[in-house]
């Protein structure tokens, strides 16, 4: 197994990160989603969306959220926020995704860069970037 794989889900990674800044979340994704004008309702994928931070408040800007991490206790809690254009699904980065085309996907916060091999890095790259 990797280290990945596993220490997203432990009580200690949980407990680094209690104190996430959603302020600070939002500040960023208003900002960012200023500079992209991307069109409302444009489907956005949060990959590697954590505790939902980002997808949260995307969805409240009008997106259509699809938000995806391989850490199931994150997944767990962040279906208390889904809607019809809010929904979270385990799911590894590695692998490709059975949705409908979208139209951004996101990576946001230290969420890329975990494979030993750089080519894991870009495959990974390609399976979410259009060619
Ligand atoms: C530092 S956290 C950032 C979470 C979120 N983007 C945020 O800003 O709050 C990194 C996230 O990457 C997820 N992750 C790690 N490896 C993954 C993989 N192979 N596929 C999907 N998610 C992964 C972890 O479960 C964790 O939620």
């Amino acid at each position: 197994m990797e280290w990945f794989e596993s220490w997203f889900d432990t009580p200690y990674y949980h407990l680094l990160y209690s104190n996430r800044d959603y302020t600070e979340a939002e500040n960023f994704i208003t900002k960012l989603t200023a500079d992209l004008q991307l069109p409302p309702q444009s489907r956005i994928i949060d990959l590697a969306c954590g505790k939902g931070r980002h997808s949260v408040f995307l969805n409240k800007l009008g997106y259509d959220v699809l938000g995806l991490d391989l850490s199931r206790q994150s997944i767990e809690s962040d279906k208390q926020y889904e809607n019809q254009t809010l929904i979270f699904q385990v799911h590894d980065m590695r692998n490709p995704i059975d949705a409908d085309p979208m139209d951004a996907v996101f990576n946001l916060f230290t969420s890329f860069g975990y494979f030993d091999n750089e080519n894991d890095d870009k495959r990974y790259f390609n399976l979410y970037t259009t060619p």
